[in-house]
């Protein structure tokens, strides 16, 4: 960060600039881990742009792992920074949303109870616009993220803050840096409570299968873009 860039941080308040904070080269204090630059592309290969995302639209890319999805998501209202803590009560600084309005977030997609995610195949988890749609399991809010296999809720605008259900921690955080010239998005990082060596011990067979040896390596450079709708055949609504 130059001097100009930190100058315009301080402008933007505290919470601002605590996003900075988390998100930059300061962060050494918080839990976030670098997991590598990755540029979202459009199934074109192209470089996505921020702007071309459709508000409340669930969109899936892979990131740190070939074989761990993410949710990229448009919420269409700002996202602030919000004081969150993991399962084994480590606490850290989810610093919102970013681009123009901060309404682009990110967050795995694996589910923080037992692991559901979304596949080619079939998804049980995914943002869901309005409340929920089955009377036995009522939504706690609207806008949320809905994992059917048990019903937990998260809040996406919160850093994906557990709202109901078994779930013990929030989705993990994925860092995402907005280049507002390009409209770009790139993702740099995690932050918060990582459940990907339980995955790949729990699926080990099955991502095998589905992706092949590639499933462990690190995403190397860019990552596809999708809505969920056209990655996944069977996207299961609760
Ligand atoms: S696996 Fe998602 S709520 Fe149980």
């Amino acid at each position: 960060m130059d001097r100009r860039e930190f100058v315009e941080a301080c402008a933007l308040g505290s919470g601002a600039l605590g996003a900075v904070l988390v998100s930059g080269a300061w962060a050494a204090s918080a839990v976030s881990r670098d997991r590598g630059r990755v540029l979202l592309v459009n199934d074109l290969g192209e470089p996505l742009k921020a702007s071309s995302l459709r508000p409340q639209v669930n969109y899936v890319f892979h990131y740190p792992f070939e074989a761990t999805p993410v949710f990229l998501l448009d919420l269409g209202k700002a996202a602030q920074p919000v004081a969150l803590q993991t399962r084994d009560r480590k606490t850290y600084q989810w610093p919102g949303g970013v681009g123009p309005r901060r309404s682009l977030v990110a967050f795995s997609a694996i589910c923080a109870h037992k692991l559901v995610y979304p596949t080619k195949e079939l998804s049980f988890i995914s943002f869901r616009k309005g409340a929920a749609i089955n009377p036995q399991t009522p939504s706690k809010g609207n806008d949320l993220i809905h994992c059917c296999a048990d019903h937990s809720q998260y809040d996406p605008a919160r850093g994906a803050q557990v709202l109901g259900g078994p779930a013990e921690q929030p989705l993990c955080a994925v860092l995402l840096e907005h280049d507002a010239k390009a409209d770009t998005l790139t993702a740099t990082g995690t932050l918060g409570g990582e459940l990907f060596d339980d995955f790949f011990q729990k699926y080990e067979m099955k991502i095998s299968l589905e992706v092949g040896p590639r499933a462990r390596q690190q995403v190397a450079g860019r990552s596809t873009v999708r809505e969920l709708e056209q990655f996944c055949r069977n996207p299961v609504r609760c």
